[in-house]
C-alpha cells in the first residue's frame, strides 16, 4: 500500500484530499505536477540538480525577481497575446495596443495636471525630449478625466525603487490630462535596460545562452472612468534590441516617431528653450465592458483587489 511506483505516486499526489478544496487550483496543480514528474523522468534529473533548482527558486523569490523571469520566459507577452485573441474574437480589438507592464511599476507617483517635467530637479541628461498627445476613445472623443501614469529607466537603464541610490519616484509621474484631454511631459530619451547581473535571473539566462536586454522604452498605465485600463509601453526607434527584446514586448504600433531638433513655441512652462526631440502619441482607449476592467490599477494590484 505504501510502496509506490511513479505512476501510483502521481495518482496519489493528485487525488488525495480531505475536502473539496478549489477545483480549478486542484486541476491546474495536477497538470503542472504531472508535467514536472514527466520532465524529471525524461531528463533523468538527478537529486543534486533538483535541489539546486529548488535553491534557485528560493533565491529568486527572496530577490524579488519573479517578475523578471515571467517576462523573460514569455509569460507576460503570452497573456497579452491571449487578451488580444479574446478581443478579436469578441470584436473588441481596437485602440492603442497593450504591452506588458513589466515588474517595475510603483503606484502613487507624484501627481500633476496636464504636464510635468519628469526629471525635474536633476541636471539635463542628453537632448531634451517632450512627449505629448491626447487620451481619446475609439471614436476620437477626448477623455478629459483620464490619468496617464508614466515611468522609465534612468540614463544607466535603472529604475527608481528597484536600483539603490535613486531618489523615490524619480522618473515616475501621474499626469491628469487637461480639459482637452491633453498630456505632455519633458524628460530625456532613456536607454535600454538589462537584467541585473549576478542575480538569479541572470544565472538562468546565462545557462540558457540568452541575453537579458530590453530596447529603450517608456511605460504607461492609462485610466479613465468607464474605460478599459490600458497598460502599454512605447519603444524608441533605432535601438539595437528593438526586434530582440528579452521580454518579447515590442509591438509595431508602439514604435514612436521621433521629431528631432524641433523648436516649436509654447513649451516654456516645461523649461525647454533649445531645440528638442518631440514625440506625439495619442492613447486610444476602449470602453470597459465591466466595472473591473476600468480599475485604475496595475496588474498585480488588480489581481489581488
Ligand atoms: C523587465 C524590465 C523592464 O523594464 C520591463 O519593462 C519589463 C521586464 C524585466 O526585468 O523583466
Ligand atoms: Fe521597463
Amino acid at each position: 500500500m505504501n510502496e509506490l511506483t511513479q505512476a501510483e505516486l502521481l495518482e496519489r499526489v493528485n487525488t488525495s484530499r480531505i475536502a473539496d478544496g478549489n477545483p480549478r487550483v486542484r486541476e491546474i496543480t495536477a497538470r503542472i505536477v504531472s508535467d514536472l514528474f514527466k520532465t524529471i523522468d525524461q531528463f533523468d534529473v538527478q537529486p543534486d540538480e533538483f535541489w539546486a533548482a529548488v535553491d534557485w527558486f528560493s533565491r529568486l523569490g527572496s530577490s524579488g525577481q519573479t517578475g523578471l523571469i515571467t517576462a523573460g520566459l514569455g509569460f507576460d507577452r503570452l497573456l497579452d497575446i491571449r487578451e488580444d485573441e479574446a478581443d478579436r474574437a469578441t470584436g473588441r480589438a481596437a485602440g492603442t495596443p497593450r504591452a506588458i507592464e513589466g515588474p517595475l511599476y510603483v503606484p502613487d507617483a507624484p501627481l500633476s495636471r496636464g504636464e510635468v517635467h519628469l526629471d525635474e530637479g536633476s541636471a539635463p541628461r542628453g537632448e531634451a525630449f517632450v512627449m505629448e498627445g491626447r487620451v481619446v476613445d475609439v471614436n476620437g472623443k477626448p477623455l478629459p478625466e483620464a490619468m496617464v501614469e508614466v515611468w522609465h529607466a534612468d540614463e544607466n537603464g535603472r529604475y527608481s525603487h528597484f536600483a539603490p541610490g535613486l531618489s523615490p519616484f524619480s522618473l515616475r509621474r501621474r499626469i491628469l490630462v487637461d480639459e482637452q484631454a491633453r498630456y505632455r511631459f519633458r524628460s530625456f530619451l532613456p536607454p535600454g535596460y538589462a537584467i541585473p547581473p549576478a542575480s538569479p535571473t541572470s544565472e538562468l539566462f546565462e545557462a540558457l545562452g540568452r541575453h537579458g536586454n530590453r530596447p529603450a522604452h517608456i511605460h504607461f498605465l492609462v485610466s479613465s472612468r468607464g474605460m478599459r485600463t490600458l497598460t502599454t509601453q512605447v519603444n524608441i526607434p533605432g535601438d539595437t534590441f528593438i526586434d530582440d527584446d528579452f521580454a518579447f514586448a515590442t509591438r509595431d504600433g508602439l514604435i514612436v516617431e521621433l521629431e528631432p531638433n524641433t523648436a516649436p513655441t509654447g513649451y516654456e512652462s516645461l523649461g525647454v528653450k533649445e531645440p528638442f526631440t518631440r514625440v506625439r502619441f495619442d492613447f486610444v482607449m476602449q470602453q470597459a465592458a465591466e466595472l473591473s476592467e476600468s480599475k485604475p490599477q496595475a496588474r498585480m494590484a488588480r489581481a489581488l483587489d
